[in-house]
């Protein structure tokens, strides 16, 4: 398998402009800016980043929610078909927690509707479809290097074949830019997040995105070439991830757990799997007990139709998807530290 910084490089090979920025949201962002489309309209996930969605809705975009398999964890070519007959004229491929979507046949889609995709590689990165790197098929490109994903090496990038995406990119970054989640928004997030788990309703997360703002800020940006050298530390990443996955699945199966799927040419993000049938408060007391234990473990995303319309979301693939979904780490620490720790543990 190649190297991530020789993945990388190739994919940076494919498009004519590279521009660093603050954070993946704000390449969608711009994306959406000057896009030029039919409609305003965009195919994203239900389970997806909810910067995501904020994103959109600043750049003045219609969001079109497409719900997902729950077996898969993506939406399926049928649902982005629908999409596409509904008016969306930009897909968003998101290849959430590192499981590549089928972007040939959704490259081949678009193509006929005269459709744009934006590749989101905020948790793919490295990853494959037959055996060509995600990021290698569209005009367009998102990368993530926050500090939860596979290479924490900071900011992220946009990279387009498009002149006048590319111009509005310098001038975003120069004036410094970037989308921002207000102490008001993470508040409200906090406060929904418990009436949730108290009332399983989704009330209380309707509009609390609209405090996630574009906004002026400080930041530094490094250049391309940095990125390159930065991710040069996590040269064998990419199989050490799938290798962990593997270890990290023998484990949990024995202590009863069901494992999701690794697809093939996935780069992990975090391993998915579920213990029972669970509600949200329940696994979220599983959760609870393994930190204590100083096991690192992570969650669902809320879906993002509970952001636009609270408890009338109808996205029934995404809420089976999340029941009692319980995510481990796939890093070098996790490897080192909390395999050990796991096997030793009696559920
Ligand atoms: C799938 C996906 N896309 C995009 C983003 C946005 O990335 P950033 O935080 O760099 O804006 C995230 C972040 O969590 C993500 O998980």
């Amino acid at each position: 398998m190649k190297s991530i910084n020789e993945a990388f490089e190739e994919i940076c090979l494919k498009h004519k402009y590279i521009r660093p920025v603050n954070r993946a949201s704000d390449a969608l962002y711009i994306i959406l800016k000057k896009i030029q489309t039919k409609s305003k309209k965009i195919a994203i996930s239900e389970i997806c980043c909810h910067d995501i969605l904020a994103a959109v809705i600043e750049a003045g975009w219609e969001p079109f929610l497409v719900d997902i398999s729950p077996k898969r964890g993506s939406p399926s070519i049928n649902s982005y078909r629908a999409a596409i007959h509904q008016g969306c004229s930009v897909i968003l491929v998101t290849n959430l927690y590192g499981n590549p979507e089928n972007i040939k046949q959704l490259s081949q889609l678009c193509a006929e509707n005269k459709v744009e995709v934006v590749e989101d590689l905020a948790q793919s990165l490295g990853a494959k479809v037959r055996n060509k790197l995600l990021g290698t098929f569209g005009k367009h490109v998102i990368i993530s290097f926050g500090k939860t994903k596979q290479f924490p090496i900071g900011n992220g990038l946009l990279m387009t074949n498009n002149e006048e995406i590319f111009d509005y990119a310098k001038a975003f970054t120069i004036d410094k830019f970037s989308l921002v989640e207000t102490p008001k928004f993470r508040k409200s997030y906090f406060v929904a997040q418990k009436k949730l788990f108290e009332t399983n309703s989704f009330d209380s997360f309707k509009n609390i995105h609209k405090e996630i703002k574009i906004k002026k800020i400080k930041y530094d940006l490094p250049k391309v070439k940095t990125f390159k050298q930065n991710l040069k530390k996590f040269k064998n990443e990419l199989s050490l991830r799938r290798e962990r996955f593997l270890t990290l699945k023998e484990i949990l199966e024995k202590k009863g757990f069901n494992i999701g799927l690794l697809k093939e040419g996935a780069i992990p993000w975090r391993l998915n799997c579920w213990y029972g049938n669970r509600n949200y408060l329940e696994s979220k007391e599983i959760s609870d007990n393994l930190r204590k234990k100083n096991i690192r473990v992570s969650h669902w995303y809320i879906p993002l139709s509970a952001f636009l319309s609270g408890d009338k979301i109808s996205c029934e693939g995404a809420k089976m998807f999340n029941k009692g979904l319980i995510q481990f780490w796939l890093d070098k620490r996790a490897e080192e530290k909390e395999y050990n720790l796991l096997n030793k543990i009696i559920m």
